[in-house]
């Protein structure tokens, strides 16, 4: 099943955790959708979000500490208290913490492990810049970016067990993040593919998302790419309709 995951990033407040939330649980509930749906709100809006959600829209996180905790670890949050949350999934690498906050590979790995450890889905976000693709070098880098991100003891434990995503991984052209601009079809499913070469065995269980201006107008033609198995949805997230629009190509 395809999965369509909504990154609100550093936007909403309680008004939109209700009323977007709640009008997506009434939709689902109308025609359940043929994806999994998971809504990733800024850490003060989970319980709102969770109050609002249904069974059918799973909550997650948008990153969490590297450390286990608990501890001395002040504007953090542990994996362990994002599920007590109630979250299923969290971001970890997205290219604007990356970019931002100097966040490298080895700590994004770090992030994904203490992710797995309590037991939730880490969603890894890979990207490479519009100079790294132009230069040619973008499957290098990114394939690259993912060896050094993926807990690869942990996630093949967490493979062999269980049902469903061990792990997922978004693959996010940093120069199609917020600028209208997508990746186009062959050079996703060129990455992808790649990318699902490296995950080997973990794949069964790694759904690959695609990330970067997915529009309800693109939705459909980027989930019919090769190797993609759902979307993470920045802008196109935060109105109802735009992200049903979505749910609905998936
Ligand atoms: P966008 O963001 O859909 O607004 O391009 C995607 C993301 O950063 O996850």
């Amino acid at each position: 099943m395809r999965l369509v995951a909504g990154n609100w990033k550093m936007n909403g407040d309680r008004a939109l955790a209700r009323d977007l939330v709640s009008g997506l649980a009434a939709k689902a509930a109308e025609t359940p959708p043929a994806c999994a749906l998971a809504v990733c709100p800024p850490a003060f809006l989970l319980d709102a979000v969770a109050a609002a959600a249904s069974p059918a829209i799973a909550l997650g996180a948008q990153d969490c500490s590297d450390e286990a905790g608990p501890g001395a670890f002040t504007g953090e949050i542990s994996a362990s208290q994002l599920a007590e949350a109630g979250c299923r999934y969290v971001i970890v690498g997205h290219s604007e913490r990356r970019q931002r906050h100097g966040e490298t590979s080895a700590l994004v790995q770090a992030k994904a492990a203490r992710v797995m450890e309590a037991g939730l889905v880490p969603i890894i976000c890979v990207g490479e810049t519009l100079e790294t693709r132009e230069a040619g070098d973008a499957q290098s880098f990114v394939t690259g970016q993912l060896r050094d991100s993926l807990p690869l003891e942990l996630a093949a434990k967490a493979s062999e067990n269980g049902e469903g995503p061990a792990l997922v991984v978004a693959y996010e052209p940093v120069w199609a993040i917020g600028t209208g601009r997508s990746a186009t079809t062959d050079d996703i499913a060129e990455m992808h593919t790649a990318l699902a070469e490296l995950l080997g065995p973990l794949r069964a269980r790694t759904p690959l998302l695609y990330g970067g201006s997915v529009k309800p107008g693109n939705a459909a033609e980027i989930f019919a790419t090769a190797e993609v198995d759902g979307a993470l949805v920045g802008g196109a997230s935060l109105t109802l309709d735009a992200f049903w629009g979505i749910a609905t190509a998936a």
